[in-house]
């Protein structure tokens, strides 16, 4: 599985980390470990957060068993945890902050989740085997490495063949109301985003129970040191670079369906000008209020 030597601690295989963007962004995450467990949360809460998830429901109905699956990114591995609970798959959740994993790591151990297993590396570093995984997910992290095309590249060869790619990236149109309420926020600070961000405003019902939550979003969204955007068209190029067949998207690239019914089905590419106007209308729905994440499924040849 791993061509570069390791530490292992229990469940957990510790490699060395020495990019230095990737250091500033770890100990930005140690500060506040991205997403943070609510309190009293168990197996069972998580995933019953899990089946309400559109895409995480269908990602574990799709791995059904024996499959060899990889988180990169994982940060406090709750989508990792809930794939792994209740079914064989090897899991693998991977990020280079430490203190993320090690709260992914905890949760685990106290819920008795015995087929998963993390690792403290940097994507950069190449540390996994060619053809180890059938799925790979990496939502939320490519924006925030020094080069995303040159991280995303690392990806497809960890993938055996037919294997999935699924990444999840800020995009470019899409996150045009972050980035307004960004300038603002410097400005400001959290008393602006807290009443404008319709997350905060959600969390800020119960400022209290969701204290630490409300901290890890404002910091995030607000204060990250590295942070880029991305387009459709872009992640087609990167894709059409590296050998992987688009499959589907979140949202549809298509006009007429906001979101697909079944995201592992493959559907058409349509054309530029029904991608870009695809990707402006995120700003009016729920993918503009969490920030304007996009998500684009992929299959290796
Ligand atoms: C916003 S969090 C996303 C966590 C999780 N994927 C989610 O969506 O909830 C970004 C994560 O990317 C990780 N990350 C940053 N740079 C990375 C790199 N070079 N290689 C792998 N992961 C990285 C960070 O440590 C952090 O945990």
């Amino acid at each position: 599985m791993f061509k570069k030597k390791f530490k292992k601690i229990d469940n957990l295989f510790k490699f060395e980390i020495s990019d230095n963007v990737t250091k500033n962004v770890t100990a930005f995450y140690d500060f506040a470990p991205f997403p943070n467990y609510k309190n009293h949360q168990n197996k069972h809460s998580l995933n019953s957060i899990g089946e309400n998830n559109f895409l995480f429901k269908q990602l574990k109905k799709f791995l059904g068993n024996n499959s060899n699956f990889i988180e990169i990114g994982s940060g406090t591995s709750q989508v990792s945890n809930y794939l792994a609970y209740g079914t064989n798959n090897k899991i693998y959740a991977f990020d280079p902050t430490l203190k993320s994993l090690e709260m992914g790591q905890l949760f685990a151990k106290n819920n008795n989740i015995n087929n998963i297993f993390f690792v403290n590396a940097d994507i950069y570093d190449d540390v996994i085997e060619s053809n180890s995984f059938d799925v790979a997910l990496c939502s939320g992290v490519l924006h925030h490495t020094r080069d995303p095309y040159e991280s995303f590249s690392k990806i497809p060869k960890i993938l055996k063949k037919n294997g999935y790619v699924i990444i999840g990236l800020y995009n470019s149109y899409g996150r045009i109301r972050t980035k307004i309420r960004r300038m603002f926020y410097k400005y400001f600070g959290k008393k602006f985003v807290i009443f404008f961000d319709p997350i905060l405003r959600n969390l800020n019902k119960d400022p209290k129970k969701n204290a630490e939550k409300i901290k890890s979003w404002i910091n995030d969204q607000y204060e990250h040191p590295v942070e880029s955007t991305h387009s459709f068209d872009e992640v087609l190029r990167w894709f059409e670079l590296h050998n992987i067949e688009f499959i589907n998207s979140i949202p549809s690239c298509d006009c007429a369906t906001s979101v697909p019914s079944d995201i592992f089905k493959k559907s058409g590419i349509t054309n530029k000008m029904e991608r870009i106007f695809q990707q402006i209308r995120m700003n009016f729905n729920s993918f503009g209020d969490e920030g304007g994440l996009f998500i684009f499924i992929g299959k290796k040849w």
